[in-house]
């Protein structure tokens, strides 16, 4: 019999339903976090010592993975993207993307699988993930200067970094991004450089707005390196042409003279994108969570976990529809009483 046509809101939203949110927000990309461990220790995002790890016990295995994003996929989710901390640092990372490169929509269209890494071990294994599916890049790279690299990331890693980055490039992965975080005092004097680096590197350069999410609690929007200024800086360079269609992408995009390169700005706070937002993500230890900022979480270990025979894919779709469902239009980072969230960066996934 035909079901009428349903809403995520709607207690009639059945799998296989789009994930519409209560604000219309159709979801079509979700980020999947597989460890909070990394080979850095950036000061915007996780404590020199003393971080509190997920148990390994909690850590979701390939299979559970594979379970979620079957389903997510059969609900129209039909971008995966690997994050981590450092995702590369999974040891299973290649069998990952393999298993997930391997998933195909209702419609029949494979999935597309991107990756959010800081590079340090593309030399090694970017072979073999393209080789498994692997579609796209965004590499994080604050500093092109060693003594700063060090001092941000606590780990004298740059050349690592710069390696990595040599092996995007040598690929045939496009479009490739490079993801700064624009900080004051720290970086705001490398914003040309660091564009003119990328573009070396045939790869888009994207500069983000700090966001309250370290684990140490100290950002301060005062110190806060806003879009107007970014554009202020790479003006004096550059012309500077906006390109339109952004979609429901996080970065705005402007021509460098006219092209062919461009710059990306994702300013989160000053400019905030959640009308358009069609992002979810999965922690490592199998909590959905419908915002960076959210502080509810949707637990699906137990779901995993209790009885593996008991209509696991209808359980998981449900769950995914409750997410969905208790999404606010927006994160509130520049509400009085906006909270933290109580996870940093590296355990939610960037
Ligand atoms: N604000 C903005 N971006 C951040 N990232 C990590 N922490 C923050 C923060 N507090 C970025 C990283 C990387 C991606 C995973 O998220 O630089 O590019
Ligand atoms: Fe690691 Fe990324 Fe966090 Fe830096 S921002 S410590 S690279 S997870």
């Amino acid at each position: 019999m035909p079901r009428p046509a349903a809403h995520a809101s709607d207690a009639a939203a059945a799998p296989g339903d789009p994930l519409v949110d209560t604000h219309g927000r159709v979801h079509r990309d979700l980020r999947i976090s597989l460890t909070d461990r990394c080979s850095l220790r950036c000061t915007y995002c996780m404590p020199e010592q003393g971080n509190e790890w997920l148990a390994k016990s909690s850590i979701l295995t390939l299979d559970e993975i594979v379970a979620i994003a079957r389903v997510a996929a059969s609900d129209g989710i039909t971008t995966f993207r690997l994050t981590g901390g450092e995702p590369l640092l999974r040891a299973d990372i290649v069998e990952v993307v393999r298993r997930l490169a391997a998933i195909s929509g209702p419609d029949g269209r494979p999935v597309d699988i991107a990756m959010t890494t800081n590079g340090i071990r593309l030399p090694d294994v970017l072979p073999a993930l393209v080789d498994a599916g692997l579609r796209r890049l965004n590499i994080s790279i604050d500093t092109l200067r060693r003594d700063r690299f060090h001092e941000l990331t606590r780990r004298d890693r740059l050349d690592d970094v710069l390696d990595g980055i040599a092996a995007a490039a040598a690929s045939g992965l496009r479009p490739l991004k490079l993801n700064a975080v624009a900080m004051r005092d720290v970086n705001d004097d490398e914003l040309v450089d660091l564009v003119e680096f990328a573009t070396a590197h045939d790869a888009q350069m994207r500069f983000i707005e700090q966001m309250p999410l370290d684990a140490g609690h100290t950002w301060d929007r005062s110190r806060m390196v806003t879009q107007d200024e970014i554009l202020a800086t790479l003006s004096s360079r550059w012309s500077l042409e906006p390109v339109p269609g952004r979609g429901g992408a996080p970065a705005a995009r402007w021509l460098l003279d006219g092209g062919p390169h461009t710059v990306g700005v994702i300013a989160s706070v000053t400019a905030p994108f959640c009308g358009d937002c069609d992002r979810l993500r999965l922690t490592a230890d199998g909590q959905l969570r419908n915002c960076l900022f959210s502080t509810t979480e949707y637990d699906l270990l137990p779901v995993l976990r209790a009885d593996p025979a008991a209509g696991l894919d209808v359980d998981i779709d449900r769950m995914l529809r409750s997410c969905v469902r208790g999404k606010l239009p927006g994160h509130a980072i520049n509400d009085p009483s906006f909270l933290q969230p109580v996870r940093g960066m590296n355990a939610i996934g960037g």
